[in-house]
């Protein structure tokens, strides 16, 4: 199994950082920890990652302005080859551009039972409003502050006499246990196969004129009544992987692709060589890519009225 890479960005502490650190030592943990970088070098949680033999990298924000400090990490991070970033304590507001390039791939945790109570002080907060339970909760990073969709949550009861501190170090086992839960289900959410075929069935169906059909035991992608593009197979003769396979647009592509990166693509047995494979379960498909080559395999064989058509609409 190929482990899903994921960047932890701290400021401090790093105890969340250190739990997932620790869970990832696991060998059926379905991601590692490729890089931790904080935006203080004085970051208690770098010396612990550097002593575990993590890489790690520390920039100070101060004097930049706040895309350009995300624009230094941002190329950190993509060096590391990280596909997924966890924010642990990072006490950063994060640019729209940065935010946008890891949509749906940047979890943070958060010290209270969301939607309640975001930003700091959420202990007090909870305390002085009587709440039976504080919690935490792991959400996936939107443009809002502590705003995004809700992926786990644990609640932790408040003990009578209990001050903010008390209540947050209790709060603190449950994030150690929930971040990591919840980060191995996330990434291994994205190599299952039918996520994965939902998410090109979505991209498939969203071209003019297609349908769905079941063709060799796959779900197969074709213009309506006419010719298939792609196809989504799952342990195809026991290959074991799940791949779409689509159309090529020229004779020497599929070698090329497979040259480019021999661990992605591949020949796919019988279609021949207007066909390429591309595995989809390795943890860090190009969706945006994906979408480009279902249309281009689309092209291929759309009728021409309708290729036509497309390209006028296309001009305006
Ligand atoms: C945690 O309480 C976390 O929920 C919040 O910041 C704190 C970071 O602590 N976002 P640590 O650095 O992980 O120990």
């Amino acid at each position: 199994m190929t482990k899903a890479k994921v960047a932890v960005l701290i400021s401090g502490r790093g105890s969340n950082m250190a739990a997932l650190l620790y869970a990832a030592k696991a060998a059926d943990c379905p991601y590692e920890i490729v890089l931790v970088a904080a935006n203080d070098s004085e970051a208690a949680g770098l010396t612990l990652a550097a002593a575990e033999g993590i890489a790690t990298f520390a920039h100070s924000h101060k004097g930049l302005k706040r895309a350009e400090f995300d624009a230094i990490i941002d190329a950190r991070l993509r060096e590391a080859g990280a596909h997924y970033v966890a924010l642990a304590g990072y006490m950063r507001l994060l640019s729209p551009e940065f935010v946008a390039n890891w949509e749906g791939r940047m979890l943070n945790i958060h010290p209270s039972l969301l939607p309640k109570y975001k930003g700091l002080n959420t202990h007090a907060q909870a305390i002085a409003a009587g709440d039976s339970h504080a919690g935490c909760s792991v959400h996936i990073v939107t443009a809002e502050l502590d705003d995004g969709p809700v992926l786990g949550q644990t609640p932790v009861a408040i003990l009578p006499g209990d001050s903010e501190d008390s209540l947050a170090a209790r709060i603190l086992i449950a994030e150690h246990q929930l971040y990591s839960r919840t980060l191995a289900d996330f990434v291994t959410r994205e190599r299952s196969p039918d996520y994965l075929l939902a998410k090109v069935r979505e991209r498939a169906l969203a071209l003019p004129q297609v349908d769905e059909v079941t063709s060799h035991g796959m779900p197969c992608f074709g213009i309506l009544k006419g010719k298939k593009f792609a196809y989504v197979s799952h342990n195809h003769h026991g290959d074991g992987v799940v791949a779409l396979l689509v159309k090529t647009t020229a004779a020497e592509e599929q070698a090329m692709l497979i040259e480019s990166d021999p661990a992605r693509y591949y020949r796919p047995a019988y279609f021949g060589d207007g066909w390429v494979g591309i595995r989809l379960d390795l943890g860090d498909t190009d969706w945006d890519q994906i979408a480009e080559r279902l249309h281009a395999g689309w092209r291929q064989v759309a009728p021409r009225k309708l290729l036509g058509l497309m390209d006028i609409a296309e001009e305006f």
